[in-house]
């Protein structure tokens, strides 16, 4: 049983990725360490801002009890956004705080915010213009760090003209993975599992522990 701290409080990210890792991986939350500390993601990358959570969070598990006893644990953190074609890969990195961009704000916006600037600013871009990709990258980190490991999954698609379905978070009404036209947020949560971005870093990640015999 692998020990994983994931640094995250968005409970859909959480349950996304225990149920793709599956029974192999004990997960624990933000939500179970309320005393962690926040960490500002101001990095220009995806990489930057994934490595810069689990390593200050594997730092301040190092000093708790927790860390002392028992099996080694794990800080493993995402950082992940959608790139648009019509325009130049953003939201990028700033996916979660889209529509605060506009006022300049550091916070980050409700998802019904973001998803409404994100289809004004394609109206009027046509079907070949409306490209995107989700873009996951999850860095691993020992207890106390030592090296980062880096873990990417991408998911083509493309951006809808409306938002469908109710499922998901984020994006998802927005977003059809390449191959249908159906949003993701249209998925069971196992359909959306065995295609999304996360499910590919997670993927290469079980590979890696699968190999090291952990
Ligand atoms: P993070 O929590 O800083 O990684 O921000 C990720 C942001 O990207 C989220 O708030 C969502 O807006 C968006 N995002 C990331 N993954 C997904 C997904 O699987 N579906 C929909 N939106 C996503």
């Amino acid at each position: 049983m692998i020990k994983l701290l994931v640094a995250t409080r968005n409970r859909h990210k959480l349950e996304e990725i225990r149920a793709i890792l599956g029974p192999g991986f004990e997960c624990r939350s933000l939500e179970d360490f309320p005393d962690a500390p926040r960490v500002t993601e101001d990095g220009r990358t995806f990489a930057e801002n994934a490595e810069k959570k689990a390593r200050a969070l594997a730092q301040w598990l190092a000093g708790r009890p927790e860390a002392r006893s028992g099996q080694p644990w794990l800080v493993l953190a995402d950082d992940s956004g959608l790139e648009t074609d019509a325009l130049d890969g953003a939201p990028g990195v700033c996916s979660a705080r889209f529509a605060a961009e506009e006022a300049d704000g550091p916070e980050n916006c409700s998802d019904a915010a973001n998803n409404a600037k994100l289809l004004r600013l394609l109206r009027d871009a046509p079907p070949e213009r409306r490209g995107a990709r989700f873009r996951c990258v999850m860095a691993l980190s020992s207890v106390p760090p030592g090296e980062t490991r880096f873990f990417e999954g991408v998911c083509e698609g493309r951006i809808l003209e409306a938002p469908h379905g109710t499922g998901g978070f984020g994006y998802d009404p927005l977003f059809a993975p390449e191959g249908g036209r159906r949003a993701f947020a249209e998925m069971s949560a196992e359909e959306k599992n065995r295609l999304s971005h996360r499910a590919r870093a997670l993927a290469a990640l079980k590979a890696w522990a699968r190999d090291r015999g952990l």
